[in-house]
């Protein structure tokens, strides 16, 4: 999942997001999971409430984890770290560049105190690493989930797939 102003990358700031476009990331995104037999599918919104009810539908759907970069709402949003609150399925934070090496007001994320943990600083290949550490904590269930109580009997959904498509 990809927050505000990311569906324009590629133009939008390339010295320090790079020059690779949304939907070339989408498209190695779905190959390098596809190579490692999950599928995933992406979106892309520039509001918060989509945002919280993509998050949502994800894990009413059956999605297996969720790798999200929540653009700008990362340093001030207390619904979107609420909504990764709320579900029970992993959520991976990923960001192209280093959070901690732009300054104070960018140096700290809300939304990454609800997530798993919090993937910074490596450009589009952020996001090859947030599935890397998705597909971790879904083979490993609550194995790194030290800030969440476990649940009975192990994860609910425990799945080959990182995730499956919305039924539509
Ligand atoms: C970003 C970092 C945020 O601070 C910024 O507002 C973005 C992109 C990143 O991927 O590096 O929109 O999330």
């Amino acid at each position: 999942m990809h927050g505000p102003s990311l569906n324009l990358l590629g133009t939008r700031e390339p010295a320090i997001y790079g020059t690779k476009t949304l939907e070339q990331i989408d498209a190695m995104i779905v190959e390098y999971a596809g190579e490692r037999g999950v599928e995933v599918a992406t979106y892309q919104t520039n509001h918060e409430g989509s945002l919280i009810d993509g998050i949502h539908a994800a894990a009413e759907q059956g999605f297996a984890a969720i790798v999200v970069n929540p653009g700008a709402y990362t340093h001030t949003s207390m619904a979107i770290a609420d909504a990764i609150r709320a579900v029970s399925i992993p959520v991976v934070e990923v960001h192209l560049s280093n959070l901690f090496a732009r300054g104070p007001e960018r140096a700290h994320s809300v939304t990454a105190t609800a997530a798993r943990g919090l993937i910074s600083g490596f450009g589009h290949e952020s996001y090859l690493l947030g599935i890397d550490a998705a597909l971790r904590c879904v083979q490993t269930p609550r194995a790194r989930t030290a800030q969440k109580p476990s649940r009975r009997g192990g994860a609910k959904k425990r799945s080959s797939a990182l995730a499956r498509r919305p039924r539509s």
